[in-house]
């Protein structure tokens, strides 16, 4: 990716510097995917691994056939959302859904708060769509952080990620936290199973595709789930002759900095986030950061007097600011004088001007970091794909989440890198498909699963 256009020598070698550090040769992406498997061989052995891979209770395949009425709960993207999907069978399904705006004082606040207002939520809902009756409505709830569990419907809260902190949570089981709120609101639902949105977005998937392989979230978060025999499972003390779906937790993965390629970009984000030393691999794949460290580059530029005459702004200088949807839109400007780009910079960030080589720099950071992401996203699928023995196989991944579904050129980007760890030939075999808001149906399905048994 030369600097191109209007760049002056000093710009040119300034902004090459910043490139360059993004870049993820194939023998860097092929070293990643072999560390991936080792941890997640590691997370399959014992406890306390780095990659929990935490079996999900969930296990069986769909068949397409489940029927019937459940609540779905889904916590732990941008939005609440609360569903009530309705089971048809032969993989069909209604589905009535309302979001709610979690505020940023609820993420951080006392755990007891945000289960009154999910009990609200769900409660407003209920009222709204007539649905509240005599019988206890049974739910799924999709539950999107770390919880070791101990059933289908019991979980304890290992840590909050993204952006989420409140009080009281860590340590605790959270359906209990959140059927006591419904029991203090006299709700008349039952949680019957909690779910992770990676594990209900396969079950989603799998519920029209039955052998769908692995579901992968790529939205504000990152992680993966996938279908493992028992059997091979050390930790896991139950039936061992059977299949489950694991929630890898891989966001987490490398957080001893074996391989990941970090830059002084990504360290300045992780030293200012609030879970320092977490969650590497996700802060450089996931939604919720790609615009952080695209602006610690070009600040770093600002400084060098390279970019924006030296000046930045306000909102630039506000850490957070530059949002990874403002990345998509600057990726797909392709106006002769990058006005697309120009109109975020001045009159969204507030920069007090800029050329059109300032554009330009923009640009490219931002499709160097966009890159690196996506390139980066496709080592867990190979090495998922690599210890299950699947390389060479057909392989249905179904995948959810703002960054895969609107991100320009993602896709390709994530399917290059893999031929490059697999080769072409076994590249061929595997087939992401867009499994949009799944979580909300899957979560139905494993409560129905759960609520029969
Ligand atoms: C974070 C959570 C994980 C979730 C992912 C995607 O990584 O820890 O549980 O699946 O985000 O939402």
């Amino acid at each position: 990716m030369a600097p191109t256009g209007n760049f002056t020598e000093a710009q040119a070698a300034a902004v090459k510097t910043v490139t360059d550090r993004f870049i993820v040769t194939t023998e860097r992406l092929q070293k990643i995917a072999e560390q991936f498997v080792l941890e997640m061989e590691k997370g399959l052995d014992h406890q306390g691994a780095t990659v929990a891979m935490i079996p999900s209770f969930v296990s069986g395949r769909c068949t397409g056939e489940e029927k019937g009425n459940f609540m779905a709960l889904d916590l732990g993207g941008t939005n609440l959302r609360v569903c009530q999907v309705n089971l048809l069978g032969g993989g069909e399904h209604t589905i009535r859904q309302q979001k709610y705006v979690v505020s940023e004082e609820l993420k951080v606040g006392p755990m007891r708060n945000l289960c009154d207002f999910i009990a609200d939520c769900v409660d407003s809902f209920l009222t709204e769509n007539g649905t509240g009756g005599n019988e206890t409505l049974q739910l799924g709830y999709t539950f999107s952080f770390p919880i070791l569990q101990t059933a289908i419907n019991r979980g304890v809260l290992k840590q909050w990620t993204k952006g989420f902190n409140c009080s009281g949570a860590v340590g605790k089981d959270v359906t209990i936290l959140l059927q006591d709120s419904f029991r203090r609101k006299n709700i008349n639902v039952n949680i019957a199973a909690i779910v992770n949105d990676t594990v209900g977005t396969l079950m989603a998937y799998a519920y029209k595709h039955p052998n769908t392989t692995m579901g992968v979230i790529m939205g504000t978060g990152f992680n993966a789930s996938y279908y493992e025999d028992m059997g091979k499972v050390k930790k896991w003390t139950g039936d061992k002759n059977q299949e489950m779906v694991i929630n890898m937790e891989c966001g987490a993965f490398d957080c001893e900095r074996r391989v990941l390629p970090m830059t002084i970009y990504d360290n300045k984000l992780d030293r200012e986030s609030i879970n320092v030393y977490q969650q590497y691999y996700e802060k450089t794949v996931a939604g919720m950061y790609l615009g952080e460290i695209t602006r610690n580059a070009l600040l770093d530029l600002v400084d060098q007097q390279i970019l924006f005459d030296g000046h930045s702004s306000r909102e630039l200088n506000r850490n957070w600011s530059f949002e990874t949807a403002y990345m998509s839109t600057i990726e797909v400007d392709e106006t002769s004088d990058l006005s697309d780009t120009g109109h975020i910079l001045e009159s969204v960030l507030n920069v007090a001007s800029t050329t059109l080589a300032d554009r330009q720099i923009v640009k490219e950071i931002c499709q160097a970091v966009g890159l690196r992401a996506a390139r980066l996203a496709s080592c867990h699928i190979a090495g998922v794909m690599k210890h299950t023995g699947k390389v060479g196989e057909e392989c249905i991944v179904a995948i959810d989440g703002s960054l895969f579904e609107f991100y320009p050129n993602f896709e390709k980007n994530m399917g290059q890198a893999l031929s490059e760890i697999l080769g072409e030939q076994a590249r061929s075999k595997v087939k992401f498909d867009l499994a949009r808001d799944g979580s909300g149906l899957g979560a139905a399905i494993i409560a129905m699963i759960a609520s029969k048994n």
